[in-house]
């Protein structure tokens, strides 16, 4: 599968809706002073900061290398490292595992919660949002329309992304021994940075490697005609609405 180009630019100036919603995640992290927090898709540390904030030890991964070397230059005193998070081990275990905004681009959900399970302590938790069932539709119905026209036979089978429901993710958890106290799926319309520009630097961020086989020229005309075909129903007002739908979960190592 092609590999998403991780632009920690474009990531830091048109996309902080990412880390800014993230925020909400950390209430029910309900962070202790002195716990061991390991933040797992940290991307440039943003939500790893703020977990260090309210008193913990916490140490963040991610897989893209460039996201952590950008997040080691924005917190030089946190610790950092490059890990692939359906295949990772750490030499200690921690209170919980946080993750925001980042289990989506994970097709193998069973490495990931097999990975987090022995990262945890016993009664440890795991306290995630990330795409649930029918995240980004309107968005993914309509690049592949538009790959479809220009000769693409099966654009669906380049997504790289996960977003399950509810009884299917629970169901993942309690089979690794996880007891779920906690699992929404809801609707989050997410308004893009940026004006006129948002869904073209959303396509740009989030889905560059659909369109990594073209010249910057047609890649430049599939924007325009994706975003004329969204137009009608993810923009208001001036503003680009991502349709975003998230999982909230919060389950404990039993
Ligand atoms: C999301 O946050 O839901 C998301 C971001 C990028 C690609 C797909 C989904």
């Amino acid at each position: 599968m092609l590999e998403n180009r991780w632009d920690t630019s474009l990531y830091e100036r048109k996309h902080s809706f990412v880390w800014q919603y993230g925020e909400e995640l950390l209430n029910l992290l309900a962070v202790l002073p002195g716990e061991r927090i390991l933040d797992l898709g940290c991307g440039t540390g943003q939500l790893t900061e703020k977990i260090a904030q309210a008193g913990a030890i916490v140490m963040g991964i991610d897989y893209a290398p460039a996201m952590i070397e950008k997040a080691k230059e924005n917190y030089p005193d946190l610790e950092f490292a490059v890990a692939d998070g359906k295949d990772f081990k750490v030499d200690r275990s921690f209170d919980a595992v946080f993750s925001n905004a980042a289990l989506h681009w994970i097709q193998e959900p069973d490495a990931v919660i097999g990975c987090i399970r022995d990262a945890l302590k016993p009664e440890g938790r795991f306290v995630a949002e990330f795409g649930g069932k029918g995240n980004i539709n309107a968005i993914a119905k309509t690049l592949y329309s538009v790959l479809v026209d220009l000769g693409y036979p099966s654009p669906e089978k380049m997504n790289p992304w996960y977003f399950p429901s509810i009884g299917e993710y629970a169901t993942l958890l309690e089979q690794q021994g996880f007891d779920v106290k906690y699992a929404v799926l809801f609707d989050r319309p997410t308004p893009l940075e940026d004006g006129d520009a948002g869904i073209g630097n959303w396509i740009q961020m989030f889905a560059s490697h659909f369109l990594s086989g073209i010249s910057a020229e047609q890649q430049a005309s599939a924007i325009q005609e994706i975003e004329r075909r969204l137009k009608p129903t993810l923009y208001r007002d001036g503003t680009w609405i991502a349709d975003y739908r998230r999982i909230r979960v919060v389950a404990i190592k039993a």
